[in-house]
């Protein structure tokens, strides 16, 4: 077989992954661990889905919009239609929106997507386009106002599960200050789908749910949340996204929101200030900051690459940031391990604490490539692409052997195989 024949048929595997997990304008990230909407995973399926339908594309991120609240927040999950397959379900988050949802966030990749779809969408969309743009800046206001109400320039995040990186050693100090009680009872579903040495311990499950009883106990109330905050971190991950998100909704402003337009420059300027604080000179990478004890948090993960996604890292750090993940693909069977091999609390198979996840490497090859750093995003875009190739749609891989962990048939692997297999 030749190689571009294999690589077709690898594409037509990742389009029919995409197609398996449609549930109807939206798609699960997999069937049975995950049956819901997710806010991230399904930008991400977005962009994949833009590689060949436009209108399903859109339509992926109207659905997600659907689950939007009054204040302008995109919940991390929308429960369209019950599944008793994951645990919490809508009863324990108790939100009251007209559609079942969570009520915390996630890394606001959606205006990147739509700014994805929107360069390569024909007119007869703009009407639709304008409608996502209007979402998109609701929910960048929403941000500011609710999680950085101080305006210093940093969203705060209030659950790990809002970071996407759930179990990171990011974590590890700032939540062992929440405590493992709940008033609801834990019924965990997901190690029934998976090892459980491959997903968050039971004592890391007491402590998610103590963060969602005590948010239902404030109805959700953003001023109240983040006072009552025993975990409240600047996430390095989110806080990079949203930025990228704002710098794309300022490029699609003149064609669909120009009013918008100085707004937007503020929250940038404000944004771009708090992400260059986060720098660490003696770590040669962007950090995340514990903002309950006031300090960085000193470990390397893949997500601290992500402000090459925006304007703020300079040519100096860009080059410190660009060896030591040269020096990293050649040590690993598969990079970017999402906290780097030799940092505290890494683990080669558990979740966010090592493994390799290939929307992160999306998003980093993409942030190279924009800052001048083709080469090196080149090497990261075909490994990542002949890994998920030889491996398969895996959840995540195992930086040290390359093997695919998790829930298989995977959408997020699958959109990013597709955007990758175009270049
Ligand atoms: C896990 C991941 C999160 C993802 C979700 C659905 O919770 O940590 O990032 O959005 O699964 O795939």
């Amino acid at each position: 077989m030749s190689v571009m024949t294999m690589a077709n048929d690898k594409q037509a595997e990742a389009r029919a992954i995409l197609a398996a997990n449609d549930r109807g304008g939206y798609t699960v990230p997999t069937h049975e661990l995950y049956p819901f909407q997710w806010n991230w995973d399904s930008a991400f399926v977005a962009m994949g889905f833009a590689t060949y339908d436009i209108d399903r594309a859109l339509r992926e991120l109207e659905r997600l919009a659907e689950g939007q609240w009054a204040d302008g927040m995109i919940p991390h999950i929308v429960f369209h239609a019950p599944a008793d397959s994951y645990f919490p379900g809508p009863d324990v988050w108790g939100t009251r929106h007209r559609i079942a949802t969570s009520g915390i966030t996630q890394p606001p990749v959606f205006a990147c997507a739509l700014k994805f779809i929107a360069d390569r969408a024909d007119d007869s969309f703009a009407p639709r386009i304008l409608a996502l743009f209007e979402a998109a800046d609701r929910y960048h206001r929403w941000f500011a106002a609710a999680r950085d109400p101080d305006g210093a320039g940093l969203v705060s995040t209030l659950h790990n599960w809002e970071t996407g990186r759930d179990n990171s050693p990011e974590w590890d100090a700032p939540f062992a200050r929440v405590p493992e009680t709940t008033t609801t009872a834990i019924r965990r579903r997901d190690t029934g789908h998976v090892d459980a040495s491959m997903r968050p311990t039971d004592a890391d499950y007491r402590r998610y749910i103590h963060l969602v009883d005590l948010y239902r106990s404030l109805d959700w109330a953003p001023a109240a949340m983040f006072a009552a905050a025993p975990f409240r971190v600047a996430d390095i991950g989110s806080n990079a996204i949203l930025l990228a998100a704002e710098e794309a909704l300022l490029d699609l402003a003149p064609r669909f929101g120009a009013a918008a337009e100085p707004d937007i420059r503020a929250r940038i300027a404000r944004l771009s200030r708090g992400l260059a604080g986060l720098w660490s000179e003696d770590r040669g990478w962007y950090l995340s900051r514990d903002l309950i004890a006031g300090a960085p948090i000193a470990v390397r993960t893949s997500a601290g690459l992500l402000p090459l996604l925006t304007s703020v890292p300079d040519a100096a750090r860009i080059e410190r940031m660009a060896a030591t993940l040269a020096r990293h693909l050649d040590d690993v069977a598969m990079g970017v391990a999402s906290t780097l091999p030799g940092e505290r609390g890494f683990e080669a198979k558990r979740y966010w604490r090592g493994p390799v996840w290939a929307v992160v490497n999306w998003m980093i090859a993409e942030g190279l490539a924009r800052r001048g750093q083709a080469a090196l995003a080149g090497r990261l875009r075909r490994s990542t692409l002949a890994s998920i190739s030889e491996r398969g749609f895996g959840e995540y891989f195992d930086p040290t052997t390359g093997q695919a962990l998790g829930g298989r048939s995977f959408s997020w692997t699958a959109a990013i195989h597709l955007l990758l297999s175009e270049a």
